[in-house]
């Protein structure tokens, strides 16, 4: 497994961690450690048990085995109201009949805290999510950003040691989600609280974490940052998971397979063998007079904002995805053409055995 560059002191450490619903094993000996002031993501398909390893961290699960630590602590025997955890949940479930001010104090109120110190308390938590002045409005005045980061005021006033957030961006539309993704990532940054957020959006996880933990059948497939996640995948399941994938499935020999465009990947596997390569990492020319060894039919192309997106036909089973900047070498490319293939860095390449 990799482990990315080691920050800090573990503060969430998990340890072997099981959990059964009846004969259904979710979290399968589960092991995986949060950094002092880190935001390490939990990504993985819906049903790999993110959400059961969330509940286990915050005491609302107890795991059937294995130990969770917090600052080196066994918190098994700690009851839920006394760890020092916060949970953001993918609804947020604001109490609709309070107003902002009192949905963030209420825990604070539940803790038998005096008024004043309450009062200061609020309107630090409010401050550090922009919303000073919205103290007396009442949920439905707000945004669905505004709302979320009402709920997030609300857990961050209980100064938790961990901050555990659950698909906390789902009810907001594209580009609400993407502002408040830095928003918050720069909130957790500036606070220097440690998160361990949850999602099955890849490119949420690229954006907001330090690592990445992909999820698969209750275990941790793999474990690093953004960048080894998404360059180094170290399974197909991950290259699949993490970033748009082609596979093709070829076969090594002395070290090296060689792909139809005559280039070679060097590997230490031999054998069957599938490659992955990225959409961005095939060049497509037009194919006309030349004779070329790699060569397909555009189905259809799609426009995503600045780049063109291909879906490219070799024959009857196997088909690419590639994607180009729409500029002036590739704008005149339309379905139906015939291109050549190639890639632009075999390096780039990942082999994977075959199963
Ligand atoms: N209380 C429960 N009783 C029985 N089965 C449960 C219970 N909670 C979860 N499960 C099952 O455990 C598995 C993992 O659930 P979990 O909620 O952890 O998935 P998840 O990774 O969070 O998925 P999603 O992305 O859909 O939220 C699922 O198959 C689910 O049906
Ligand atoms: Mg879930």
């Amino acid at each position: 497994m990799t482990t990315g560059a080691a920050r800090g002191a573990p503060v969430v450490d998990i340890r072997g961690a099981v959990k059964r619903f009846a004969d259904l094993t979710v979290l399968d000996h589960c092991s995986l450690t949060a950094q002092e002031g880190e935001i390490l993501t939990l990504l993985g398909p819906s049903g790999c048990g993110k959400t059961t390893l969330l509940r286990c961290i915050a005491g609302f699960l107890t795991p059937d085995a294995g130990e969770i630590l917090i600052d080196g602590q066994d918190t098994i025997p700690i009851p839920v109201n006394r760890r020092s955890v916060g949970v953001v949940f993918q609804s947020y479930a604001l109490f609709p009949h309070l107003t902002v001010a009192r949905n963030v104090a209420y825990g604070l109120r539940m803790r038998g805290m005096a008024a004043s110190e309450i009062d200061k308390r609020v309107a630090t938590a409010l401050a550090t999510v922009s919303l000073t002045g919205f103290e007396a409005r009442y949920p439905s005045q707000l945004s669905g950003g505004q709302q979320q980061r009402v709920a997030i005021a609300r857990v961050l006033v209980l100064e938790p040691r961990v901050l555990l957030l659950d698909e906390p961006f789902n009810a907001l539309d594209a580009k609400l989600r993407g502002t408040m993704q830095m928003e918050l990532r720069q909130l957790i940054k500036r606070l220097g609280i440690t998160a361990i957020f949850v999602t099955h959006d890849q490119e949420e996880a690229l954006t907001m974490s330090d690592r990445i933990a992909v999820m698969r059948a209750g275990k941790i497939e793999q474990l690093g940052t953004p960048e080894e996640i998404f360059d180094r995948p170290r399974s197909a399941y991950v290259a699949d998971f993490v970033g748009a994938s082609n596979f093709w499935d070829g076969f090594a020999n002395g070290g090296r397979v060689v792909l139809p465009d005559g280039q070679t990947v060097t590997t230490s596997l031999s054998g069957e063998v599938r490659v992955m390569i990225r959409p961005h990492n095939l060049a497509l020319r037009p194919a006309a007079g030349q004779s070329s060894s790699w060569t397909g039919l555009i189905r259809f192309r799609r426009h995503v904002g600045a780049l063109m997106e291909y879906e490219i036909e070799l024959d009857a089973e196997h088909s690419l995805r590639a994607v180009a900047l729409r500029d002036g070498s590739v704008s005149s490319l339309a379905s139906g053409d015939t291109v050549s293939l190639s890639l632009r860095d075999p390096a780039a390449c990942i082999v994977f055995p075959r199963s």
